[in-house]
């Protein structure tokens, strides 16, 4: 007798210390899933109840509001899951769910023929956004099914990126833009404990927020932690190569050290980046429902801009060829001239409309604006006012188009230039036989 007493007590205790829901799970028809996504701010929670013989499913799905969407997908990997993505609707204080269906590793594609509707619980509480829901009829798919009967069917979860950089995603349509994950994983989830009830009423009742545990699931393999690394190259690699090496590159020619050679090497380098960046963007472009048809003005506007940047390394090659052949200034010098400097103030427009569109702060894309900005305006200024000091002398002729078209190669070959290395190079440019170029000896 006493000894009962203290087991209902112990029991008692223990439901209050563990707290009731994480109790009650054990013995609902209730399988959860919970896991930290391990910001701190909070855990990751996905419950599942599917009552006897209807085709309908209610799942509770929960996350950090600190990440900008939250995920649970059917199946061990993305392809062909059915995926169910919540975040936050327009104004900020409520849920979109949106039900999508994806064909690869790629943003998956919101699909209409899923019958899914938010239910009460459904909101942004404690910096949790957080969805109670039922999809009827939507055990089959066009895709794929879920085993009712399996004790381990998988589950993959993801999470969006938390960066301080990029804008909050606050939305109410369906088929919203999604960057790619900072966090997913692999679950395994026991259908049959989930199994039972009607009309989800026990999951409707359930608190999430106090259940810290799973029950009838667990983690399959690790969480990992990911970012959107091909996105960062392809922003790097063409931000060095046209806000810091090309503008460089002007320099190398007219100031610092005023040498075609320097000029030629640093443009190859930068071109080659270039490309690279290009081609990563091409391959980006395949990933995401917003560039996979190529069509936007980044994608239009960035080809535009790698392509003619190839044309400039061919036109600056051609130049150089024909003006040591003929000793003379070449039209195609006066078109790498020009076409160079209008590249650069593309370039920066291209990466500005980039920037936006992968929902970057505006204060970042400002800040990006003003550093290139003023990188290419201050290149610009100096390679010009170079120009214009080394020709002063014949300043106003050089007005004309034909005489304009004299200086066109660049002050290397401007004897009257004091600040050109000329001796350097003006030997291999006059006496070196053509048949050794471009193996640019030391002379030069
Ligand atoms: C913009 C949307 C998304 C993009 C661009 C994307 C892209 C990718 C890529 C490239 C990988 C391979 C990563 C690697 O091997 O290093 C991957 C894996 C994965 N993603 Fe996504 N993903 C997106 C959305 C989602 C969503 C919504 C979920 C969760 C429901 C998810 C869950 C997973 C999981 C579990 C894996 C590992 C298993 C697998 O390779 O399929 N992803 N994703
Ligand atoms: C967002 O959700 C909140 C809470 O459900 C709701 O009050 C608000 O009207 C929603 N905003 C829009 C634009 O639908
Ligand atoms: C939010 O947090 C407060 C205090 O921690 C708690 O009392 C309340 O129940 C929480 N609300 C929800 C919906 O979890
Ligand atoms: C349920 O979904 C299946 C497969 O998507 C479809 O063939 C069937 O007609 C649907 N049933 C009802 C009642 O909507
Ligand atoms: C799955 O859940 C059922 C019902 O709760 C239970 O009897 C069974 O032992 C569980 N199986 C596994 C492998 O967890």
């Amino acid at each position: 007798m006493f000894v009962n007493l203290l087991w209902i007590l112990c029991l008692a205790l223990s439901r209050f210390v563990l707290g009731q829901t994480d109790n009650g799970i054990q013995n609902d028809p209730i399988s959860v899933f919970v896991t930290s996504p391990g910001s701190g701010s909070g855990n990751y929670v996905f419950a599942l109840n599917v009552p006897s013989n209807s085709g309908d499913i209610y799942f509770h799905l929960s996350g950090p509001a600190a990440y900008s969407w939250v995920a649970v997908g059917t199946g061990s990997k993305m392809k062909d899951s059915l995926m169910f993505i919540a975040y936050l609707n327009s104004t900020g204080n409520g849920v979109t769910l949106s039900p999508r269906i994806s064909t690869d590793e790629t943003e998956p594609s919101y699909s209409s023929s899923i019958n899914v509707e938010t239910l009460s619980g459904t909101g942004v509480f404690n910096g949790t956004i957080s969805v109670n829901a039922r999809c009827t009829n939507c055990t089959k798919w066009n895709k794929g099914s879920l085993n009712l009967k399996s004790t381990s069917q998988s589950f993959i979860y993801g999470l969006g990126p938390s960066s301080g950089s990029l804008k909050k995603l606050q939305s109410d349509s369906l088929s919203a833009g999604i960057e790619r994950h900072s966090v997913y994983g692999n679950f395994v989830m026991n259908m049959t404990k989930a199994t039972g009830g009607t009309d989800g009423t026990t999951l409707l009742s359930t608190t999430f927020s106090s259940v810290t545990t799973s029950s009838g699931a667990s983690a399959d393999g690790d969480q990992t932690h990911d970012s959107n690394w091909p996105v960062i190259i392809h922003a790097v690699a063409l931000s060095v190569a046209f806000i810091i090496l090309m503008p460089g590159g002007a320099i190398l020619l007219r100031i610092i050290p005023a040498s075609v050679r320097w000029h030629w090497v640093n443009q190859s380098v930068a071109t080659i980046l270039a490309g690279i960046g290009g081609v990563i963007g091409l391959w980006l472009s395949t990933m995401y429902n917003r560039s996979s048809s190529y069509n936007s003005a980044h994608q239009v506007l960035g080809i535009i801009c790698v392509v003619a940047v190839l044309v400039q390394w061919f036109l600056g090659f051609w130049h150089h060829w024909q003006y040591k052949k003929h000793q003379t200034p070449t039209k195609y010098g006066a078109v790498h001239l020009h076409m160079g400097r209008i590249i650069l103030v593309l370039a920066i427009v291209v990466g500005a409309i980039g920037l936006s569109w992968s929902s970057v702060k505006t204060g970042v894309i400002i800040a990006y604006v003003v550093i290139a900005g003023v990188i290419v305006v201050v290149v610009l200024a100096l390679s010009m006012w170079k120009r214009h000091f080394s020709e002063s002398l014949s300043f106003l002729p050089a007005f004309g188009p034909s005489k304009r078209s004299v200086n066109s190669e660049g002050s290397y070959e401007n004897l009257a230039d004091p600040f050109s290395n000329r001796y350097e190079y003006r030997s291999y440019e006059s006496n070196t036989p053509l048949a050794s170029y471009p193996n640019a000896n030391n002379s030069r």
